[in-house]
């Protein structure tokens, strides 16, 4: 039988300082050390809920619709959305906020895709997730879709 995990076991939540290293000439976050983090929290989360090596396989596309300044804080919270067969999909909420004033903001959201691997690099069955909150059973149902939307457009691709 294929085990089930809830999604709180693999939660992660991952806190940095924007450093000047991680800005551009404006003194805003750079898109790609962003990216970064995001791919890092997903990445803990996958390997948290696989007990495994896991591999990023996609990454949706990540709008910013904020900018993150030098010495905010950003704060990333990772968590499963839903196991299919080999893949799972992960969700990353990024949010900023300065602790000298101002209030906290959710600058991002993305949505990845993990696969566990064996020794070999070969896809391994994923565990199953069993949503228990209304948003997590929300995003249950929301990530088979947006699995279908990668399916078509891998379709096109090939
Ligand atoms: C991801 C990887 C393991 C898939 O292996 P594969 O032999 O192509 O296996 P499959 O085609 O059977 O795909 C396995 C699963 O991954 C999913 N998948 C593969 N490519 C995908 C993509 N581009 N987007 C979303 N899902 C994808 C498949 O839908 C399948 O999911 P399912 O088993 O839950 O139905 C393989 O392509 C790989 O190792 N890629 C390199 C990963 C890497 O190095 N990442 C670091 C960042 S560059």
């Amino acid at each position: 039988m294929v085990r089930c995990k809830k999604v709180t076991d693999s939660m992660i939540t991952m806190t940095e300082m924007v450093l000047p290293n991680h800005t551009n000439p404006l003194g805003n976050l750079l898109g790609g050390q962003l990216m970064l983090w995001i791919d890092i929290c997903a990445a803990l989360c996958s390997a948290k809920h696989s007990e495994n090596v896991c591999v990023t396989a996609s990454v949706d596309k990540i709008d910013f619709h904020h900018p993150i300044k030098l010495g905010e804080v950003v704060t990333l919270v990772a968590s499963v959305n839903r196991a299919f067969k080999t893949s799972l999909e992960v969700g990353v909420k990024v949010y900023a906020e300065s602790f000298t004033g101002g209030s906290k903001i959710h600058t991002n959201t993305a949505y990845l895709t993990f696969v566990a691997i064996d020794r070999n690099g070969k896809p391994v069955p994923a565990l199953q997730v069993e949503p228990e909150s209304e948003d997590e059973k929300r995003r249950f149902e929301e990530a088979a879709e947006r699995r279908q939307i990668r399916l078509n457009q891998r379709k096109d691709i090939s």
